[in-house]
């Protein structure tokens, strides 16, 4: 009888299986002809030593999907690179999870796509461990599976069994099947990882901190969009550098291509609105902190493509005003203590981040040229100047990191001692 399968358990699911070098690689064949009766799709990464027991052909030929092996391949980082391949993926399964792939896991090494994928997911990794029974029972193995259980990856097996080296005992990987239903229970429960509980004794502990970050994207249609060329690293630098501190973090994100930083809740939105909406919805504070260069106008999107027709003018558009964030949040009732703006300026850049201070109703400016040449927008290194109503603290120019863990140490100060003042 043909077995069918009435329920699709992981109907649009997709997993990213990554097959170690084990003879137990070959039923991860069926392990992927299991996941995708249930719906799931299933994209396959190789390490070398898999390549010796099952051709990538062979998965290739039952994912319909490329098989990915190689962490410097050009063509492949254009088309996915190996952030976004494992940020796309609902789980990350380990089949077969060799010691020597747990070892490396475990120490968070990325010597190959495999790895990589693992050390860059901020997705949960389910491992089905398959090794020669000592090789588990080693005290080396056996710390290392519990590294990782205790970063929050989760286990299916091994299983006792005879194995194909001929001993017996604990190492055999689990069946396909059993390993479908621990896929099934972990995407049933939440596959995300959980946030690393922020430091209690750090300058920044017990408080919340929001930070806007990159660009944002204002569409024209479905396919087009206005928008600028900010990367997200000083926005994003400041995030991590404030969860480092101690604190919460909610980083309200515009399209980067740049990781999301440890530690912070992130949030991605698109347009300035949504922005807007995300950090309405993350108040209260205690610092906003708006990096983000938020387009200033947006044009009202049409909800078709627009064509290029024959003869036709050139469409035209009428350009509306965004919301504010930052004036926004300084005046709103739900104020944090601290209200952080940016100001990019091409010339005059500390007079006008005086004038924006005023007008935008914040505690501090970080005002920085971002003029032809400075190299800053898109680039590693900013040279900054802290403007308050105090007066103005220039700052030499300094990898965006730097930048801010400074801008991050003087908050703490500032926090404190209004506190002390009241
Ligand atoms: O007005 P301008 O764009 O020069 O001000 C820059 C500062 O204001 C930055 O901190 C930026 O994040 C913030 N901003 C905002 N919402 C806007 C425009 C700018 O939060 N619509």
């Amino acid at each position: 009888m043909v077995g069918q399968v009435m329920t699709q358990s992981l109907e649009g699911k997709r997993i990213l299986l990554v097959v170690g070098g084990g003879i137990a690689a070959y039923k991860s064949l069926d392990l992927v002809r299991r996941l995708r009766e249930r719906g799931a799709r299933v994209r396959v990464v190789m390490t070398a030593a898999a390549r010796e027991f099952v051709t990538p052909l062979a998965f290739t030929s039952l994912t319909n999907e490329k098989v990915s092996d190689d962490l410097f391949s050009a063509t492949d980082e254009q088309e996915m690179g190996h952030i976004q391949l494992s940020r796309e993926a609902d789980l990350i399964v380990v089949a077969p999870a060799t010691a020597h792939l747990l070892a490396r896991a475990a120490q968070g090494l990325c010597d190959d796509l495999a790895t990589t994928l693992l050390l860059a997911t901020d997705k949960r990794a389910l491992f089905a461990p398959a090794m020669n029974v000592r090789m588990w029972l080693a005290p080396a193995t056996q710390r290392n599976v519990a590294t990782l259980r205790q970063d929050g990856a989760l286990f299916a097996g091994p299983d006792d069994g005879e194995m194909a080296c001929g001993e017996y005992g604990p190492g055999r990987m689990s069946e396909p099947l059993e390993i479908v239903a621990a896929v099934e229970a972990a995407i049933k429960a939440d596959t995300r990882l959980p946030l690393p509980v922020p430091r209690t004794d750090g300058p920044l502990s017990g408080r919340h901190v929001i930070v806007t970050s990159g660009p944002t994207h204002e569409a024209i249609d479905p396919v087009r969009y206005i928008s600028n060329r900010s990367s997200g690293k000083q926005g994003h630098a400041i995030a991590a550098a404030a969860a480092a501190a101690g604190a919460r973090v909610t980083l309200v994100s515009g399209p980067v291509t740049i990781a999301d930083p440890r530690g912070c809740e992130v949030i991605h939105i698109e347009s300035a609105r949504e922005m807007f909406a995300a950090v309405e919805a993350a108040l209260p504070a205690d610092v906003f902190i708006g990096a983000a260069a938020v387009a200033d106008w947006r044009v009202e999107a049409a909800a078709q493509k627009i064509k290029k027709e024959q003869g036709a003018s050139a469409p035209s558009f009428a350009l509306v005003e965004n919301p504010d964030i930052l004036a926004s949040v300084a005046r709103s009732p739900k104020r944090p203590r601290l209200v952080v703006g940016f100001a990019a300026e091409t010339r005059d850049v500390i007079p006008h981040a005086r004038e924006k201070l005023l007008r935008k109703g914040c505690d501090l400016i970080v005002a920085n040229d971002v003029s032809e040449g400075s190299g800053v927008f898109g680039g590693d290194a900013n040279e900054a100047h802290l403007v308050s109503h105090a007066g103005v603290e220039s700052w030499p120019r300094m990898r965006k990191e730097s930048v801010a863990e400074r801008l991050v140490a003087r908050l703490a100060e500032r926090l404190a001692k209004s506190e002390a003042a009241e």
